[in-house]
């Protein structure tokens, strides 16, 4: 039987890089449907197309990771369109209050400033705006906080438990891998998590995170933009030596959405070539 057989899965942030990386490969392993939520119809109509071309089931559900209500409708999506929610993976996030996912001209801004931040780091900390720390803040931690409340709920509501993913990153353990609202957004989704797994645990629903490092997708063009140099001195962190692909974050989301790893809840798991082996 395929690892996916049976099941249906919300996927916030779906329209792109990782998030539609786990969706095509859930369709692999004939997932019954999918929901791809995000705040970017086209993109995310064309990751429906994808799923569909593939052999899948999927629709498209119009998402504000901040919103509430939007995070109730994309369950009720769910149920309504598949029957159920058995698996939620949460990949909607930003690195920067400016984020828009693709818009290369919003990285080539961010990169410029990043290299006259890097130049003063005690400044930028103390300069940083309460506009930048909210909005990351906001999107990154509040909004995996509803979307797990909505699919948690639903979860309940069936009795028959679920699979949650959240997506943190290296950054929710070490602060050089990001800006200051960044890394602390990613620390609190993985208390999040640990603290959704105790919670959700008597009712069968295990709730894990996948904290990637580097990774070939939008949220990285600054390794497209930066200075060779300044990439290579990055990439030493890196003992592999490069960025991970997106389908191998989404093998790693599969892992942990299949019933292999039924034993396991409040983990993060690190697909991140070798980051975290000083
Ligand atoms: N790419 C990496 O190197 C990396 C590393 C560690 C963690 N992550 C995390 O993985 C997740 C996915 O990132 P990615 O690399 O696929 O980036 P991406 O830009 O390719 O995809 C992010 C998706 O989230 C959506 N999104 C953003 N804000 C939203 C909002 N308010 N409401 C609904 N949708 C919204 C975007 O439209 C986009 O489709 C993020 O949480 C990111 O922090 C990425």
């Amino acid at each position: 039987m395929a690892r996916m057989s049976g099941k249906v899965a919300v996927i916030t942030g779906g329209a792109n890089g990782l998030g539609k990386a786990s969706a095509l490969r859930f369709t692999e392993e004939d997932a019954k449907g999918i929901v791809i939520a995000d705040m970017l119809e086209d993109a995310g109509l064309e990751t429906v197309s994808m799923i569909e071309d593939a052999g899948g089931k999927a629709i498209f559900v119009n998402l504000d990771a901040v919103n509430r209500v939007n995070n109730q409708e994309m369950v009720e999506a769910a149920v309504t369109e598949f029957g159920s929610i058995d698996v939620l993976v949460t990949a909607a996030g930003i690195t920067h209050q400016d984020y828009l996912s693709g818009d290369r001209e919003a990285e080539v801004k961010m990169a410029i400033k990043r290299a006259q931040e890097i130049e003063n780091p005690a400044q930028q900390f103390v300069d940083g705006s309460l506009e930048e720390w909210q909005k990351v803040i906001d999107v990154n931690l509040t909004g995996t906080y509803f979307a797990l409340q909505a699919a948690a709920s639903a979860m309940i509501e069936q009795g028959k438990g679920g699979s949650i993913i959240t997506l943190a990153s290296i950054a929710a353990k070490h602060p050089d891998a990001g800006p200051t609202p960044y890394v602390v957004s990613k620390a609190g989704v993985w208390m999040l998590t640990k603290k959704a797994a105790r919670e959700l645990a008597p009712e069968n629903i295990r709730v894990n995170a996948i904290g990637p490092g580097f990774i070939e997708t939008h949220m990285t063009t600054i390794f497209e933009i930066a200075p060779p140099e300044r990439v290579e001195e990055t990439l030493k962190s890196v003992p592999m030596g490069r960025r991970g692909l997106p389908i191998e974050i989404a093998n790693t989301a599969l892992f942990l959405a299949s019933d292999e790893s039924s034993y396991m809840t409040g983990e993060i798991l690190h697909p991140d070539g070798g980051y975290f082996t000083d």
